[in-house]
This record gives C-alpha cells, sequence and structure tokens, in this order.
C-alpha cells in the first residue's frame, strides 16, 4: 500500500501560530510517497524503526509533516481504513508535537488537506476541523489563494524544529515586547492573506519582509538566510524566512522566478520554484 502527501510553504505567521496567533501556509507540489507492506514487525526502509531520523524524517519544506501524513496513510491503508482526513491530521499532528517537544498542526494539516491553509483562532468560512492541545485550540480552514510564483531558496543549514520553538517560548515569556512581536506576526498574516486575495503582491511583499524582520527579532534568523533573503530582495515582491528558521529555507514572492533563483546559486543557496498544490493525501496505486 502506498500514500503521498505534498510539503508545504509557510507563507506567514509561523512560530506565531504555536501560541494560537493565525498563519496561512500553501502545500507545493513536492510530494512525499510512503509504501507500506505487511510484516511481522515494525521496520522502516528495512531496517529497526527505533533509529531517531525514522521518528520523522527532518529535512526539506515541511518533509516531516509529509513524511508522517504519508506514512500514516499507507498504514491505514494497510489496516482496510478509510483515509480520513480528520482523523489523519489529528493523530500526525500529535506525532509532531511528541517529536518536537512543541507544535502546532499547520504543518501536518497543510499535507493532510493540500491547498492554502488558514489558521485561527476562532471558526470561519471555510472551516476544515479544529486541533486541540492543552489549552489551546487551532480552527484549521481552506483557503483560496491564486496562482503564486515562488521560488525557495534552501540554506543547506539544517536546523531542528524544537529548540527553535522552545527558544521563542522562553522569549515571549520573559518579554512582553517578544509577546507583542507574537501578535503582531498574527495581524499581519491576516492583512497579508487580504492583499494576497485582491492580488496586490507589493503589499503582501512589504508585509513578508516585515514578518522577516520580527522572526529575526524573536532569534530564528541565521547569517546564511539574511544572505539569501538580501540576494532575493532586489527582484521580489518580498523575501521572508519560512518555517523554523536558524538555517533551513527562505522563499521569494516574484514575477521575476529565473532572476530569483540565479541570485539565490549565486548567494550560495539551493534554488528551486515551486508552485501551489491543491491535493493532499491521496493513495497511490
Ligand atoms: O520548519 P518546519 O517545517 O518544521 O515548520 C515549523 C513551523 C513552526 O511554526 C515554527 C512550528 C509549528 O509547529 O507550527
Amino acid at each position: 500500500m502506498a500514500a503521498s502527501a505534498p510539503g508545504k510553504l509557510i507563507l506567514f505567521g509561523e512560530h506565531a501560530v504555536v501560541f494560537g496567533e493565525p498563519a496561512l501556509s500553501t502545500a507545493i507540489n513536492l510530494r512525499t510517497e510512503v509504501f507500506a507492506r505487511p510484516h511481522t514487525e515494525w521496520r522502516a526502509d528495512g531496517g529497526s524503526f527505533d533509529e531517531p531520523r525514522y521518528r520523522y524524517v527532518k529535512e526539506g519544506l515541511g518533509s516531516s509533516a509529509a513524511v508522517t501524513v504519508a506514512a500514516l496513510g499507507a498504514v491505514a491503508e494497510l489496516e482496510g481504513r478509510d483515509l480520513n482526513p480528520p482523523v489523519i491530521a489529528r493523530q500526525a499532528f500529535e506525532v509532531e508535537h511528541e517529536v518536537q517537544g512543541r507544535a502546532s498542526p499547520i504543518d501536518t494539516t497543510t499535507a493532510t488537506a493540500g491547498g492554502g491553509i488558514l489558521v485561527r483562532k476562532e471558526a470561519a468560512n471555510g472551516l476544515l476541523w479544529t486541533i486541540g492541545r492543552d489549552t489551546r485550540r487551532w480552527f484549521l480552514h481552506e483557503c483560496a489563494l491564486p496562482p503564486l510564483t515562488l521560488v525557495v531558496g534552501n540554506t543547506g543549514i539544517g536546523a531542528a524544529t524544537g529548540p527553535l520553538v522552545a527558544g521563542v517560548k522562553e522569549r515571549v515569556d520573559r518579554s512582553p515586547e517578544a509577546a507583542e512581536q507574537v501578535r503582531e506576526i498574527g495581524r499581519l498574516t491576516l492583512d497579508g492573506l487580504a492583499a494576497l486575495q485582491r492580488k496586490d503582491l507589493e503589499e503582501a511583499g512589504r508585509l513578508m519582509d516585515r514578518n522577516h524582520a520580527i522572526l529575526n527579532e524573536l532569534g530564528v534568523g541565521h547569517p546564511m538566510l539574511e544572505k539569501l533573503v538580501a540576494a532575493a530582495r532586489p527582484h521580489s515582491f518580498g523575501a521572508k524566512l519560512t518555517g523554523a528558521g536558524g538555517g533551513g529555507s527562505m522563499f521569494a514572492l516574484t514575477d521575476r522566478p529565473e532572476k530569483v533563483a540565479r541570485s539565490i546559486r549565486e548567494a550560495g543557496g539551493k534554488a528551486f520554484l515551486v508552485t501551489s498544490e491543491a491535493q493532499g493525501l491521496r493513495r497511490l496505486p
């Protein structure tokens, strides 16, 4: 049995979403496939399932969520169950929470549902499902986005999400300024969504730049991310880190993707063009 799930880009709101603020992501046309067959014991790639790297595969864009979701899908099929998106999205969130120590459900819901996903503090049009943990509850919505040309720049520097998320929590717990910065990210996420939906890419880009600056102030930047963002911006509406930060990837919103990709490569990053992906978790023949 096999299932596949897409990777994702967080367009606005990473880190703030862990505190319940709004965030916006899109599934992208890079997918993970997981194959499963019956066996007397649980194994991964033919070897032990206990190796840390199988807690989820931690590299690339939302690949941890895509691997988790596709694996849950393949196992559900193996056990003769239907692919039930809300159930898989909740199970996958629990996995991420367990591995990272703290998480929001944005990655796992995007990998499950595909398309544009908006996380909000309350229910609105397009509600897919809600996911709760401790005192927090997230309302996950599908959300129509115009076709976007996005260039991703990968720094090649790996950084684990868990410690970065914990670092932001520490700052927010001790500094009212950091807590306000998290709230500002929530506000500019909703403004950014409105700008994208009215196709005001210049305004959306400005808000992405601002979101990036706040993420730096929250301590999740990296010099290599700055280098790639600086290389992309002269030919872009805006550019920001995406996901946990501390290395990892950035993206640019642009109408000159080839030029941006070249600049990112010249600055030492890996660059690739991505488009939004409508399809979430799916069964493979
Ligand atoms: O870099 P990623 O794909 O692990 O994205 C993390 C997104 C955070 O907002 C930082 C954490 C989360 O669980 O939402």
